[in-house]
């Protein structure tokens, strides 16, 4: 193993690529903050308990994804492998609840950790941006985050997604189903795994992915004939308020998502290009998670886009981000005495606003404009020693290649006037 090779199922970015990362980012963020939603950051780390408690003791990514330590001093922590529990219980301890201002609309972007088995799309260190909106029980609610999300991909120029939507019932529903579903499933012929996960999980059966499995499903009981009205009538609000903002969803009565705290409205964003990866956000509402954790009643809904798959959908759909380079004006000194003066000429640009960067190290022409080239900046500023003894530098376009001497005095000013 080398020294320089990242962990398995970890990558690094690195320029040029990470500028999309943060581009995504941006563009799954904006939506949301112009829409109430504040920012908050947690953790990169819990202890064990939140997750075992929240996200639940059965799940895989419980049992088996989660990174967990022991301190120096005795606790149990674990690396966050979602970000729902996290903010849940930071917005119970800092009170964010009882500011008589609900739902409490939060956003959120950062690193999450799962123990799976690495593959295209899927990762042992991932990214995502998340939206929770916690303490209020309101169909719009469900219909603005997937609105929001909608809107996100979008804006991104992302096409070839499709968002499944279901419902997982409430705690007067949910219970009965789950029984009728664990009847029908014991009679099948399953290894022993999937047998015990009947008696934990019967839900997860669902969404076992083998075809045997699968074709032995087609008659189990079908969670819409078991909804109570009130989770029906819910059910049918988020979908009326979805169609009126003309966002297509497809009803998908084999979605369970693999976190234990959801109730009624659950979604997935899939990408159809990606594979077997193929979702690249999900989310849903989960009302008795506060109390699972210890909290009072508050009913919330919320969702994570991962972004390190909408990058590869991006890729997918062969989508370009438009991004603007970084740099607009890139100085290139030839000489120790133009080295000084440039340098004064990029800060001054710098203070001023304007982007710019410097060739270092005393590089050649040819070298040093290359660099210019690369960062994509407008404009150059080159000056040797002649320039300087008759007061000027020059002032390249490079979309021109027009070049024209500028006295170096007005270097600065002229640039902040070229570039509007
Ligand atoms: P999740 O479905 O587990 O939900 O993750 C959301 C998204 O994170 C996935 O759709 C996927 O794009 C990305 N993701 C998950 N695991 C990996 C991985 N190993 N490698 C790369 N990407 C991954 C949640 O995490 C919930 N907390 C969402 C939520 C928020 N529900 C309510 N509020």
């Amino acid at each position: 193993m080398s020294t320089f090779q990242a962990p398995k199922g970890t990558y690094d970015l690195t320029p040029p690529d990470s500028a999309k990362f943060l581009a995504v980012r941006e563009a799954i963020s904006a939506p949301l903050r112009d829409s109430g939603y504040g920012y908050i950051e947690t953790p990169g780390f819990e202890n064990v308990e939140l997750f075992a408690r929240g996200v639940g003791e059965s799940t895989d990514i419980v049992t088996k994804e989660m990174y967990t330590l022991t301190t120096k001093g005795g606790s149990q922590l674990a690396l966050r492998p979602e970000g729902t529990a996290s903010v849940l219980r930071a917005a119970l301890q800092a009170n964010l609840h009882k500011a008589g201002n609900l739902p409490v609309k939060l956003w959120y972007s950062g690193s999450y950790y799962r123990y799976e088995r690495p593959q295209k799309g899927r990762y042992r260190h991932f990214s995502q941006v998340g939206a929770e909106a916690i303490g209020t029980e309101d169909p719009v609610l469900d219909a603005e985050l997937i609105i929001l999300a909608d809107q996100a991909y979008r804006s991104l120029g992302l096409r070839r997604f499709r968002i499944l939507l279901n419902s997982l019932g409430d705690k007067e529903c949910r219970p009965v189903y789950r029984e009728a579903l664990q009847t029908f499933l014991r009679d099948l012929d399953l290894d022993e795994e999937t047998r015990r996960r009947i008696e934990i999980n019967p839900l997860r059966v669902l969404d076992d992915k083998r075809a045997d499995v699968q074709k032995q499903l087609t008659d189990a009981p079908k969670f819409r004939d078991y909804l109570c009205d009130a989770c029906k009538a819910y059910h049918e609000e988020v979908r009326a308020l979805l169609t009126a903002a003309g966002v297509a969803f497809e009803d998908d009565e084999k979605l369970v998502r693999g976190l234990d705290y959801y109730t009624r409205t659950t979604f997935e964003f899939v990408h159809d290009g990606l594979g077997s990866q193929s979702a690249v956000g999900g989310g849903g509402r989960y009302d008795g998670l506060s109390e699972m954790i210890g909290g009072p009643e508050l009913p919330s809904v919320g969702w994570a886009l991962g972004v390190d798959r909408t990058v590869l959908a991006l890729e997918a759909e062969g989508v370009e981000l438009d991004l603007p380079a970084t740099t607009s004006v890139y100085a290139v000194p030839l000489g120790e005495e133009a080295r000084r003066v440039l340098f004064g000429v990029v800060t001054e640009l710098r203070r001023a606003g304007i982007a710019a960067d410097f060739a270092f190290g005393g590089r050649g022409l040819k070298g040093a404009m290359k660099s210019a080239n690369r960062s994509g900046a407008r404009y150059t500023l080159v000056a040797g020693e002649r320039d300087l003894a008759e007061g000027v530098v020059q002032l390249k376009d490079m979309e021109s290649g027009e070049q024209s001497a500028v006295p170096l005095a007005e270097a600065a000013a002229e640039l902040a006037k070229r570039l509007g």
